[in-house]
């Protein structure tokens, strides 16, 4: 029976047992029915076959004795560690969690700036923007929609104090330019990774290139850990063990305070301590994380299949800019496929699309808007028009030219329809009907 680290007593007569109430048999059939729903006869057979056997699981079971921090969620970060090249690997509630030890690890303070990319999700800026930071928003590459490094580049001043690259869909950033002028700069990166597990820029995997970053294993993500999660990586030097104590609260136990087991030390940042927060992930979320890990690249590789599909089959109309397959040096996870158009040739806008796609059945959506239009942003004081005039490419990108479809668990049978239909409305559009 495992014991709370925290008060770990080993083997003793009268333990201390680490958790409250246990799950019995049948909550287990519970668990299963949910994870595996179906209907009719064959299902029904099925479950309760099952059923019959998880029962007798109550009498001659013992419980785990331990359901978080243990050893599920160390192995879960020994495999997300190893497929991704890093031993700082650490699993937390979800990236957002993740880019806030970073965050925090940067001292970020109201009125110093952090440049994110126009189109993104929220949880890319929710922190800086919720204590007062200013954010500045990088205009979009037209062609993957990921944040533009010469657009960075103009936008660095001298209170930029982070760049957080997103790489949106899972198709990596150009970071080779943005590391180079964070450090000119003294800027740290912080990779928004969340789409990106697996993906790999000029030979090593995204995420572990930038100063800080996070993947998302949220029910959405390639792969998850029961619905929420989220791997955590750094490369400064000496962090990886402190960001195990950033994600707890900062309990140190290499330094227990007079008569008692631990010590609370803060976590050492870039220019000062800081304390932690809690981010803790269950065990359960870490077997959930491992099994799947051991699949990423099989689950990339039908993603890429699929993409591969659909960007062929779309090469019949030059009014279609496919989704980019990548190369020697950019391979993609295929998160999301980014399908685009030349209003000027396909004779009107994505929008036009998007509306014969719903009235054809196939659902598509452009997954990020542009940041600047929200109001919670508007609300802290941006400009959103004066912003758009410095974003072009995202302006014209969102409103004109792109959405996003799905490319994971569809049958062959859906995808061709998919296909046929893009390029069907596409023709629509240019005969003007
Ligand atoms: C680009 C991007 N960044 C960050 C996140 C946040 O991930 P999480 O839900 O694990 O916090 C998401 C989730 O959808 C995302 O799409």
């Amino acid at each position: 029976m495992g014991t709370d680290f925290r008060y770990n007593t080993g083997a003793t007569r009268v333990p201390w047992a680490a958790v409250g109430e246990n799950y019995n048999a049948h909550d287990l059939m519970e668990i299963i029915a949910f994870l595996m729903q179906g209907e009719g006869k064959e299902y029904d057979d099925a479950i309760n076959a099952v059923w019959e056997q998880v029962k007798k699981l109550d009498k001659v079971s013992t419980p785990p004795g331990k359901l978080s921090l243990g050893s599920k969620v160390e192995a879960a970060e020994k495999a997300c560690g190893e497929y991704l090249g890093t031993d700082t690997a650490t699993f937390v509630t979800n990236a957002t969690a993740g880019f806030e030890i970073a965050y925090k690890y940067a001292n970020l303070k109201a009125g110093d700036e952090v440049i994110v990319p126009a189109i993104t999700f929220v949880a890319t800026m929710a922190y800086p923007l919720a204590i007062g930071c200013k954010l500045v928003f990088a205009d979009v590459d037209p062609k993957t929609i990921n944040m533009d490094p010469a657009d960075v580049a103009r936008k660095i001043t001298d209170k930029t104090k982070m760049i957080v690259p997103v790489h949106i869909g899972g198709y990596p950033v150009d970071l080779d330019p943005i590391m180079e002028l964070a450090k000119k700069h003294n800027i740290l990166v912080l990779e928004d990774a969340a789409h990106a597990f697996g993906a790999m820029y000029k030979g090593r995997k995204v995420g572990t290139i930038g100063d800080f970053a996070a993947f998302s294993m949220h029910e959405v993500k390639n792969i998850t850990s029961f619905g929420e999660g989220g791997i955590v990586t750094t490369n400064v030097p000496g962090f990886g063990p402190e960001m195990k104590r950033a994600r707890f609260l900062g309990l140190d136990f290499t330094c227990p305070i007079k008569d008692w087991l631990y010590n609370i030390t803060p976590i050492q940042g870039k220019e000062k301590p800081f304390v932690a927060g809690n981010y803790s992930t269950t065990e359960i979320q870490g077997l959930g994380l491992k099994l799947q890990v051991e699949r990423n690249e099989e689950i990339i590789e039908t993603r890429r299949k699929a993409a591969e599909y659909l960007t062929n089959r779309f090469a019949a109309n030059d009014a279609i800019i496919p989704q980019d397959l990548g190369n020697e040096n950019i391979k993609p996870t295929f998160h999301l496929y980014l399908l685009q158009i030349d209003p000027a040739k396909a004779g009107g806008d994505v929008q036009v699309l998007k509306k014969k796609l719903e009235e054809k059945g196939v659902t598509q959506i452009a997954h990020f808007g542009p940041l600047y239009r929200f109001k919670v942003v508007q609300d802290m004081g941006y400009d959103s028009d004066e912003i758009a005039k410095s974003c072009p490419n995202c302006e014209e990108v969102f409103y004109k030219r792109f959405t996003h479809l799905p490319l994971y668990g569809l049958s062959d049978e859906q995808l061709e329809y998919m296909a046929d239909a893009v390029l069907e409305s596409v023709a629509e559009m240019q005969a003007g009907k």
